[in-house]
């Protein structure tokens, strides 16, 4: 499996100009950080696969390092091939029960779901839809969604992991989750990205990572809020 061993300023530091890196003039500089004039918010950023030889980690270090770039956001780069993730479920649904005895391989991945504000999925399309270990990450818990906001990041084939997008969305509606209308979509990935795992043509996934995470923050901002005032809905 391949390790998230680089820091995320060490990964790509001769890449071209991502578009949100663009200062005036067309000038290539740091994205002005947003965190004056935006409050910081815990954003975690999950790698859904946990398949033997898997991709899925290079595409969520690219992601993470678009996060850091937006500014606005603490990172949680959530490995779910380092957490256990049981099929059996537990006896009574989290929804009933928020605290349901968990394997001790999984507290771990409960303590930083707690935490999180926001959530980004990396997810690939598998058989049309999302791999089985996001679906039992996702069904272990309920309070830790709840009332959070979730962007995506997909890759694949020819779909570009857009059909596990959109099942993952309807899976969010029942966890009480609100999920961004913006994502970003890697078809043929394989062709993207090169060697090295860098974008051959970093700027339109650049803008369209940070229209999402815009998003991400305005929604995680109000939901933050709200989250402060009993819900009862
Ligand atoms: C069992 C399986 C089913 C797949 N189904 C699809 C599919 O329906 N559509 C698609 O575009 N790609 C499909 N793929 C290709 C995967 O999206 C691709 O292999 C991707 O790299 C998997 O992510 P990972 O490498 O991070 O595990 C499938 C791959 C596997 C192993």
């Amino acid at each position: 499996m391949v390790a998230l061993s680089l820091p995320l300023s060490a990964w790509s530091p001769n890449r071209p100009c991502a578009a949100a890196n663009l200062v005036s003039g067309g000038r290539c500089g740091r994205r002005k950080p947003k965190e004056n004039t935006m409050s910081r918010l815990k954003l975690a950023v999950i790698i859904g696969s946990v398949r033997e030889g898997r991709f899925g980690p290079v595409v969520a270090r690219w992601f993470a390092e678009q996060a850091e770039a937006h500014g606005a956001f603490d990172i949680d780069v959530i490995d779910l091939a380092e957490m256990t993730l049981p099929l059996e479920l537990p006896a009574t649904s989290p929804m009933l029960d928020p605290n349901p005895p968990r394997p001790e391989g999984m507290r771990e991945l409960t303590r930083r779901l707690d935490a999180a504000d926001a959530m980004v999925i990396v997810t690939p399309d598998i058989n049309r839809s999302y791999p089985a270990s996001i679906k039992t990450a996702i069904d272990w818990h309920f309070t830790q969604w709840q009332h959070k906001t979730i962007g995506f990041v997909g890759y694949s084939g020819n779909s570009g992991g857009l059909l596990a997008i959109e099942h993952l969305r309807q899976v969010f509606n029942e966890l009480n989750a609100h999920t961004v209308r913006d994502y970003v979509s890697f078809p043929r990935y394989y062709l993207l990205f090169d060697e090295a795992g860098r974008l051959r043509q970093p700027d339109e996934p650049a803008a369209a990572a940070q229209r999402m995470l815009d998003q991400l923050h305005w929604w995680a901002s109000a939901l933050a809020a709200a989250r402060a005032v009993p819900a009862g809905v």
